[in-house]
């Protein structure tokens, strides 16, 4: 036997010397969940360890990321019921506590890359990603509201404006409200292959978002599809993106090395909450070991091409490094 490729993996000095991929903190975005309520802190059942902030324990909560090393977030709004309505409108009013909390976060820590959320979503009574008509999801009718809520988001400070509504159009309409008002340097990371998938369910429950009829198949792509991944970063790409996005990931690394061997953006890959719910529950049983099993579900994101990571285990990995 001339080849031997256990060679290569016969000490850790060697086994360090040819690995291939690593993760850094600077590549982990830690997802946010707030709430109007000033001091809230509230455990959210289906995802142990992942916390409801107010909109004052929010800044604390930051400020430990921040001495952990991490420097990415994205917020995601818990909207009361009464300020639901069928367009959404209190996604871009002036008296939006989301609004307001990053303004405050970046007004206190002007360094983080601040991300938000653009969807009709939490702000529908409908529960959906656009305006719902007799049972359709409007697409044009749509986008001015999302134009409105993107332009909002900008002015309150976020960094980067994160369409994952899955509406054809969103990242030009987006593009050119953004330009119009000078706000040409806000970053735009598109949801590009967004897959109508049921790895979404405790995000749902931490938000109360849930469709209250139907599904988001209409928009949200065919989890048996990897064509349309194509498409859908293509046009995005053309419509100005600066980042394209696979969410989810752990079941959809396919769709990340594709879209990174046929475009030039970076990708994100969103680690999302079904399946950090699943690890955690297993860990949380003893039937998994938490963080090398953490470490390797991101690890293969990174290897498949993503370049950073949106996901819930971030403060954790975080506090593994540190370690
Ligand atoms: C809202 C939105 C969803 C997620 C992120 N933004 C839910 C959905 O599309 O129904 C899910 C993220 C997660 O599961 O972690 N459009």
């Amino acid at each position: 036997m001339y080849k031997r490729p256990r060679r290569n993996r016969k000490s850790s000095a060697i086994r360090n010397m040819v690995e291939e991929n690593f993760i850094g903190i600077q590549h982990l975005i830690y997802p946010l969940f707030v709430t109007q309520k000033e001091n809230e802190e509230s455990a959210i059942k289906s995802m142990p360890g992942i916390k409801r902030w107010g909109s004052q324990s929010v800044l604390k909560e930051v400020e430990s990321c921040i001495a952990l090393g991490i420097s990415n977030f994205v917020l995601f709004p818990v909207i009361p019921e009464d300020k639901k309505s069928k367009k959404g409108e209190y996604s871009y009013a002036d008296d939006n506590f989301y609004l307001h909390v990053a303004k405050e976060l970046k007004k206190e820590f002007p360094d983080i890359n601040l991300m938000s959320d653009v969807a009709l979503d939490p702000y529908s009574t409908d529960g959906h990603d656009g305006i719902v008509e007799n049972g359709i999801i409007l697409n044009d009718e749509t986008l001015p509201v999302l134009s409105k809520m993107s332009l909002a988001q900008a002015q309150a400070g976020f960094d980067i404006i994160g369409p994952s509504d899955m509406m054809d159009g969103r990242v030009e309409a987006i593009r050119q409200i953004l330009d119009k008002n000078n706000y040409t340097q806000t970053s735009i990371m598109s949801y590009s292959a967004k897959y109508a998938s049921a790895f979404y369910g405790p995000f749902r429950d931490a938000l109360d978002s849930a469709p209250k009829a139907g599904d988001k198949k209409t928009y949200q792509m065919n989890p048996a599809n990897k064509k349309e991944a194509l498409i859908e970063a293509e046009l995005d790409i053309e419509e100005g993106a600066d980042f394209l996005m696979v969410k989810p990931a752990l079941s959809y690394l396919d769709v990340i090395q594709t879209l990174n061997d046929n475009f030039n953006l970076p990708i994100t890959a969103y680690n999302v909450s079904g399946e950090y719910a699943m690890v955690k529950s297993a860990a949380l049983q003893g039937w998994l070991d938490y963080e090398s099993t953490m470490h390797e579900v991101l690890l293969s994101m990174r290897r498949a091409g993503a370049s950073s990571i949106l996901t819930y285990f971030a403060k954790d990995y975080a506090q593994v490094l540190k370690k």
